[in-house]
This record gives C-alpha cells, structure tokens and sequence, in this order.
C-alpha cells in the first residue's frame, strides 16, 4: 500500500493505494459517527457486497448512472437525504463511484452544514488518477460543465485498483486520457509511457504524486494547477460537438494542442513529436471511436466559451513546453481557428497511419 500526504492550509488529506486499502481503512473510517454514502446505480449494481459488508448501518444514497445527473436537482435530492437522515457536523460522507459521484458527493459534504467530513472512494480510472484528488467538487448547470462548485479536500480517498476489473473498456481508454496528460508535465511519466502502458498500480500512484505536490502548492488554481488543464480547452470543446468519451477528447486536444504549440514555436519540437506519438498509441488503444471534425469553427466557438478564459476573445490553453516544463498559450480567436484547422488538417495526414 502506498500512501501520499496532501496538505493545503485547510486540510490535511492522504490518499491510499493499493489492493487492501479498503480493508485496512474502511473499518476505522466508518465507525464513530453517523456515515452516508452517494454511489451511482452501476457502481451500486456491481458491488452489493462491498456496501452490504462495510456500510450496513450507513444511509446509502444511489443516484442514475450519467453526467445528465450531476445537477442542481440530484444534489438537492442528496441533502435532502442527508438531512432526513439526520447527519451532524461530525458526520462523513463517503463518495463512491467515478468522476460524476466524487464530483456531486463532494459537493455535497462541502455544503452540509458548511462542511463535513468526506471519503472519496474512485471507481473509475479516471477518477483514481485525477478527479478524486485535489477537492474541485461540482455540478453542471445550463448546459455548462463544472460551472457551479466549491474547492472542498477530502479527509482521505482511498484508491483500490481492483474496483478497475468490472470497468469497461471505453472508461479505462477514458482514464488514459488523462494519465497521458501527466506524461506532457512529469517527465518520469513521460519516459513510462514511452516504453509502453503497462505497471497501472505504479501509474496511477505517479500521476496522484504529481497531482497532490502541484495542488499543495496552488489549490485554487491561481498559477501553476492551470497546468493540469493540458489538453481539455480543447478536449472540452471536442467533447460538447462530438459527444466522445471526456478522456478520448482530452487525448484529441491533446495531440492538437501540443501541434499548435509547436506550430508556434512555443513547444520544443523534438520534445513535442515524442509526446505526440505517446498520445497517438493511446488514441489507438479499443475501443477506437473517430473525429471526423466536419465544423471545426463550432469547436472553436465552444473553446471560446470555456471557463478557464479570463478573456472574452482569447482562448486560453496550457501547453506542453519541454520535459518537465509547461507554459500558456493564448490566442486570439482567429488564431485559433486558424491553428485548430492546420492541427486537424496534420491529425488527418498523420493521426490515421499505423506506424507505431
Ligand atoms: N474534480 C476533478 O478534479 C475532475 C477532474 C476530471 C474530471 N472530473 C469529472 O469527472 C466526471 C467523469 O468521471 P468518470 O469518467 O469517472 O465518469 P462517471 O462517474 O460517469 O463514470 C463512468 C461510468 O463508469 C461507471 N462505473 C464507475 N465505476 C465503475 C466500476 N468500477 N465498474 C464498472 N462501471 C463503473 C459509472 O457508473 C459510469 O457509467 C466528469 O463529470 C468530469 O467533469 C472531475
């Protein structure tokens, strides 16, 4: 079991790794108090006997598998619950599921009496490389994603990569997405994922290390966490016009973003060829879906409208720059459309041809 310390100066979390850490922490996180549990309908599905052994006397709260519920009403219909059943201030919130539950879980101990106590339990790759750590909680509303949310640590997550054995394949792809995001920061897992995909225990607790040490130095997102949103104004936009899985379209505006910057001069190419090959193998793990990027101009226009923006004609990306180093890049919105065109126009030249 490994275990990574994450201290902000609200909270000091740790994070659990490894195949026994349910075993070893649950008992002790579980008893004292009053305990709640948000998990979606899959996740609940499949592991009956996980919550049946663990929380028997805990109130269990199962939302709709979907993004479509991460919203206002879900997470009303949550304190609702929670209210109901009578939590206290001392009370936990236990968090089990992908991105979607840690998301709205989170959310919701962040606002329960100001703040309770919160577990995040990731069930998904994704959600165990990235989403659980680092406390941005959030729901979706009017369409945009994230947009109403608070910066809320939890006490611990606990990360057992077993739970990755009934996750289908398109959301482990998903999660790759954004292991591969570290690589364009962290040259340890750069040089990783050149030799290949394989070690995921080692992978996931390298990616979390980066994660934890960048939000210890800046948890809301001032300077340096902006970094982590390598790949995803892109990936955002490709995601609202293509209806792609989100990790597939980080990988897509990835791949585009590292040839923009090249483009301008502000990647070194050699570094950035070699990231983009790291990208393309990942982009052809199965299952396989394609961008046929007919309106380019409608992925620019939501990147236009991305949050991360501080300016209304200008869109915002962070790059990869060299190994171990990332920098921002921001274009005018022409610009960038002229840049995402000659991006998609080399994806289509390169991206298709199997040369791996
Ligand atoms: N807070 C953050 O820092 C952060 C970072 C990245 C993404 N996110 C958010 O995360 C969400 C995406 O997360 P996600 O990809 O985990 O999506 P998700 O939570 O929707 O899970 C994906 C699917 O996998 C199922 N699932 C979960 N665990 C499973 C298991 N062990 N076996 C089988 N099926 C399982 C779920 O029911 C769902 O159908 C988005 O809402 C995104 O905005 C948040």
């Amino acid at each position: 079991m490994q275990v990574i310390s994450l201290n902000t100066p609200s909270t000091a979390s740790k994070i659990y790794i490894g195949k026994n850490v349910i075993e070893s922490r649950l008992p002790v996180l579980t008893s004292g108090q009053k305990n709640f549990v948000v998990t979606d309908s899959n996740v609940y599905a499949l592991y009956g006997d996980f919550f049946a052994k663990y929380f028997k006397s805990a109130e269990i709260f199962v939302l709709p598998a979907g993004e479509e519920n991460k919203n206002f009403a879900s997470l009303q219909a949550i304190l609702e619950k929670m209210s109901v059943a009578g939590l206290h201030r001392s009370s936990r919130l236990f968090a089990v599921g992908g991105g979607v539950i840690g998301d709205i879980g989170g959310l919701a101990a962040a606002l329960y009496m100001r703040g309770i106590s919160c577990v995040q339990i990731p069930t998904t790759l994704l959600a165990q490389v990235d989403s659980s750590v680092g406390g941005k909680t959030a729901i979706d509303l009017g369409g945009m994603k994230n947009i109403v949310g608070a910066f809320y640590q939890p006490q611990e997550v606990l990360v057992d990569p077993t739970f990755l054995n009934t996750l289908p394949p398109r959301e482990m792809k998903c999660g790759l997405g954004e292991i591969v995001k570290y690589a364009a920061l962290n040259g340890e897992i750069f040089d990783r994922l050149e030799k290949g995909f394989d070690g995921l225990v080692d992978l996931i607790a390298a990616c979390i290390e980066h994660k934890a040490r960048v939000v210890e130095r800046d948890e809301k997102e001032s300077g340096e966490r902006k970094s982590l949103n390598v790949g995803h104004t892109t990936g955002h936009a490709i995601e609202l016009t293509s209806g792609l899985s989100h990790g597939e379209c980080v990988l897509y505006g990835t791949w585009l973003e590292t040839k923009m910057a090249i483009a301008a001069g502000v990647c070194e190419r050699e570094y950035g060829e070699r990231l983009l090959k790291i990208l393309k193998r990942a982009l052809k793990v199965e299952p396989l879906s394609l961008l046929d990027f007919s309106d380019i101009r409608a992925c620019a226009q939501k990147a236009k409208s991305d949050k991360k923006n501080a300016d209304d004609d200008k869109i915002v990306t962070s790059v990869a720059k060299a190994k171990n180093e990332w920098t921002v890049l921001s274009l005018p919105f022409e610009e960038y459309c002229a840049a995402l065109e000659k991006a998609v126009v080399d994806w289509k030249r390169e991206g298709q041809v199997c040369d791996q």
